[in-house]
């Protein structure tokens, strides 16, 4: 089980938080973070009627996460509630062993001051020290400027776009795009 130490951050507003991979005991807290970040429905392909994942369930995605090489799941917390999450994992077929992709949301009322950064940079550190993960990505609505500016800042790169791939409950659609980031930094793929 290679997780990551737990460390504290200061945010742009000064407030701290605490950075941590998920453990059972989080569940209903996870639980709370990701129902009310669904319910903000920003940025986000799923409505917040198509989560109905049980607190025993959610126990059941951490305990896997917790004990597999390849998925992590990262936390931010204040004062012991969940302000935001990240979820990493990898395929099990083993040609695609090398890559992964994962979510993230933030409380909305803790957007923009830099959690989203502090998490992503620490998912990062943590596959740069996994010699299994090579490839990190992720799909994103071509419309969710501040996720995509997140990406681009710690060097992910547009790889494809999957054309009006989403369409909303008004009849619009969406383009959503897929990005990447080789571990290493590079940005060609080797044959
Ligand atoms: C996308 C999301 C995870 C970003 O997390 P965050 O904590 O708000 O991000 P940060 O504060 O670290 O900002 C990262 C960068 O995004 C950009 N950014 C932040 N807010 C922005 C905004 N409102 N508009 C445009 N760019 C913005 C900035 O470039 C910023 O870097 P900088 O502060 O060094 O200039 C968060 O906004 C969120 O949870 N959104 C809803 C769910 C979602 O969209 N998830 C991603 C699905 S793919």
């Amino acid at each position: 089980m290679s997780k990551i130490v737990p460390f504290d951050k200061s945010l742009k507003d000064g407030r701290r938080i605490s950075i941590r991979h998920a453990n059972v005991a989080d569940a209903a807290n996870h639980l709370k973070c990701i129902e009310a970040c669904l319910r903000s429905g920003e940025g986000l392909v799923r409505l917040f009627d198509e989560w109905d994942r049980t607190e025993r369930e959610h126990r059941e995605a951490i305990r896997k996460a917790l004990y597999s090489p390849r998925e992590i799941i990262i936390l931010a917390i204040n004062e012991r509630t969940i302000i935001g999450g990240l979820d990493f994992r990898s395929s099990k077929r083993s040609r695609l062993a090398h890559t992964g992709d994962f979510g993230m949301a933030i409380r909305k009322e803790w957007r923009g001051i830099g959690v989203g950064s502090i998490l992503l940079s620490t998912l990062m550190d943590w596959a740069e020290s996994n010699p299994d993960i090579e490839k990190v990505s992720l799909r994103v609505l071509a419309s969710n400027a501040p996720a995509i500016a997140l990406y681009k800042k710690l060097g992910f790169v547009e790889e494809g776009r999957l054309l009006r791939e989403v369409k909303y409950e008004n009849g619009l659609y969406s383009d959503e795009l897929i990005m990447a980031r080789f571990v290493d930094g590079s940005t060609a793929a080797g044959a």
